[in-house]
This record gives C-alpha cells, sequence and structure tokens, in this order.
C-alpha cells in the first residue's frame, strides 16, 4: 500500500528514517565502547525491534509489562527502573531483567538481596540536584521536591554493598553541554563511591540524533567516566531512538468559523498525540506554515468534546476542505504509548514504510479496543 492509500488517523513509522537515527547512535556505541538501550516509554513499536536490535544493546523499561515487552520482543540487556516496586510484581521483574535499579535505599533494603540471590545487578538511583532546564518542573526530575532519586542529603554509603551501579535521569530534549554540567554534578556530590561501581547510567532526555546535538561532547563524557572511574556507560534515550521518523495521517472532515477559520479533523490531540496538550507543543504538519505565514491560517483541533482539544494554528497556499489529506511529523514518540479511547475515539492505525516506500498495516483497532477496557 503507498503512503496515499493509507487509512486515517494513521501512525506511520517510517523504517529508513528509524535505521538512520539507530546508526548514529550505533556510531556512539562503536566509537566508545558505552552501551545504549532503548527507553520503551517513548517508543514501543515492537515489530520494529528486530531492527533496533541490529544497532542497540537493549531494553529499559519503567515496570513489569515493559520489562515483559523487552523481554519478549528484543531480549537482549534489559534494564528496569521504578520509584517502587510492588511486592508482588518484583520476582517477575527480577525474573525478567539483568538490571533492576532502586529509587530509594529503603526499596534497596526490601528488594536488593532477592535482586542478588537471583545473580542479577541492583542499581540505585542518585538525584545530583542539578536542574539544567528552565521552566519545565514537569520534566525535571531535579525540581525542588521531586521524588526521583537518592539526594546527597539522604544517601547512605554503608548500604551500598551489592549495588553495582549508579543511575541519574535529568535530562528532557537536551544537548551534551547539560550532560557535561551534569556529571560536573555527579562527581562533586557522588564521585566517592564511583569507583567502587561497575556501571553508571546517564538515563534519558539526550537529544542525540536531532541535527546539531554536540556527539563529540558526549563521547567525551562517556570517556570521562570511563577514564576516570572504569565504569562501563550506559544511555536510555527514548526520543533519539525515533525522533522524526514517525507520522499521524490524517483527514480533514469539516472546516468553520468562529472569528477565524476552523478545521476539524479526524484526530485528536487528547486522544491519540496527548504530548501536544501536556508539553504543550504545536506538532509539526508537512507543507504548512506557521498562523499568518501563508494565506489561510486555520486552528486544528479534534472531534472529541474537549475544548481544548486544539493540535495548533497553521496556515496553508489554499484553503483546506473536506477530504483533504494533512500529516504530522515526529509522530512515532510518546504517542502510540500514551494514545487513549476518550470519547470513544478510534485508536488510529499503526503502519510501517519500508525503504520502497510501500507501507503495511501492522496493527488497525476496531470498537472492541475502547469497549473491552471498560467492564
Ligand atoms: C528513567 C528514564 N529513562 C529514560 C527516559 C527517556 O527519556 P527521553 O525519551 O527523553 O530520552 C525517561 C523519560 O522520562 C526516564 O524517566
Amino acid at each position: 500500500m503507498r503512503f496515499e492509500e493509507l487509512p486515517t488517523p494513521s501512525y506511520v513509522v517510517d523504517e529508513p528514517l528509524l535505521e538512520k537515527n539507530l546508526k548514529i547512535l550505533n556510531g556512539v556505541i562503536e566509537r566508545t565502547g558505552c552501551r545504549i538501550i532503548l527507553a520503551q516509554k517513548a517508543y514501543a513499536l515492537y515489530a520494529t525491534y528486530p531492527m533496533i536490535a541490529r544497532y542497540l544493546n537493549g531494553t529499559a523499561a519503567s515496570g513489569l509489562y515493559e520489562a515483559r515487552l523487552g523481554y519478549e520482543e528484543m531480549g537482549k540487556e534489559n534494564h528496569v527502573f521504578s520509584p517502587a516496586y510492588r511486592e508482588d510484581e518484583i520476582d517477575e521483574i527480577i525474573s525478567l531483567c539483568d538490571h533492576i535499579i532502586f529509587n530509594s535505599f529503603s526499596q534497596l533494603e526490601k528488594f536488593g538481596d532477592k535482586v542478588r540471590q537471583a545473580g542479577k545487578q541492583a542499581g540505585l538511583r542518585i538525584n545530583p540536584e542539578c536542574s539544567t532546564q528552565e521552566g519545565h518542573g514537569m520534566y525535571d526530575p531535579c525540581s525542588p521536591g521531586s521524588r526521583f532519586g537518592v539526594t546527597l542529603e539522604h544517601f547512605r554509603p554503608e548500604l551500598l554493598e551489592g549495588v553495582s551501579g549508579l543511575h541519574f535521569h535529568t535530562l528532557c530534549e537536551q544537548g551534551a553541554d547539560a550532560l557535561a554540567a551534569t556529571l560536573d554534578a555527579v562527581e562533586e556530590k557522588f564521585g566517592e563511591w564511583l569507583p567502587q561501581m561497575k556501571w553508571i547510567n546517564f538515563g534519558g532526555g539526550h537529544h542525540i540524533t536531532k541535527e546539531g546535538y554536540d556527539i563529540e561532547l558526549l563521547e567525551d563524557c562517556i570517556k570521562r567516566m570511563q577514564d576516570r572511574y572504569g565504569l562501563l556507560v550506559y544511555l536510555e534515550p527514548g526520543e533519539a531512538i525515533a525522533l522524526n521518523a514517525g507520522f499521524l495521517v490524517t483527514t480533514v472532515l469539516d472546516t468553520l468559523k468562529n472569528g477565524m477559520d476552523i478545521a476539524i479533523v479526524d484526530t485528536s490531540a487528547s486522544c491519540h498525540m496527548p504530548d501536544v496538550l501536556e508539553v504543550p507543543y504545536t506538532p509539526p504538519l508537512i507543507g504548512s506554515g506557521a498562523a499568518g505565514e501563508k494565506p489561510y491560517t486555520y486552528r486544528l483541533g479534534g472531534p472529541t468534546c474537549l475544548t481544548g482539544d486544539i493540535i495548533g494554528d497553521y496556515s496553508f497556499d489554499r484553503p483546506l476542505k473536506n477530504g483533504d489529506r494533512l500529516v504530522f511529523g515526529d509522530m512515532a514518540i510518546y504517542s502510540m504509548v500514551k494514545n487513549n479511547t476518550f470519547n470513544g475515539m478510534a485508536l488510529p492505525a499503526i503502519a510501517i514504510r519500508d525503504k520502497e516506500g510501500n507501507c503495511r498495516i501492522q496493527r488497525a483497532f476496531d470498537y472492541t479496543d475502547f469497549k473491552q477496557r471498560l467492564s
């Protein structure tokens, strides 16, 4: 099937674009000897895991289900971090994962022995209290009162026996300069205990595959930890893996006016691209301009009841009409993994485009996907 023939709404992941990102990441692995794993919270289209497995070292999970998915579908290294594990899940998690990262010393005391007895590696998340992003409290694990990671004040070195690595995750869509600043804070606060560790995990939030990212500085940061402390360095980016590698194709259902031109499309910000409202941001729309840039400006909104279900204001060369197809960019990440069926909205199909430009529908959804979760 050609792209133009896909039903709407559909997410489309473009294999060559995905592979382009994977090659960049693999270059970092090859040149430095670090390990990079996929943070499945951002992207978990597991039909593409065989390709990802050719370039990366494994998966990172946020809990039992992602851990199981990584184990079943990637089958390489499988790391997990959760702010707190449940007693009724921890055994299964340990059986599925090789690295189990704890958020507190109390969790480590509770479950650490089980991890070690199973021959798996226990890690501890630290909080270097180094905010490198402004005005982004929602995405800053170092913000005051954050529940993520042990701060120096609460660090208990006497309990570190059996802990093989430290983990931090403090960045969000950031450059290597922010990582370098974070490493300064990590070394200043926790440097004393690094020599006794086997590995350090730099978390995610590294915009490695974005144009202009300073890969050389990233590699210097990795080498710094390798050379000074003999550590194996892990990175677990999500976004960077499928950045700009996917689309969401939609159709205009109606146009109307209320002080401005409005178009209703068959996809919803609230249901199908929740980050547009949560972050918030205006996703790229192929062939369009910013509001007022081209002759015809429209507000694009979804078919739900939510007044704020607005994707954004865009301008076009021609007036929009019913049946026009619009293609949003950068829709592989934090989209499929976060969507929902609020208002009984159908979930978009998931399609994959190969290097010849052929699309195959990997999964289509229907009424049962809505109904089965409700009773
Ligand atoms: C612990 C952890 N690791 C990795 C990631 C992936 O981050 P990103 O998709 O920004 O690279 C996140 C995102 O929230 C995270 O919380």
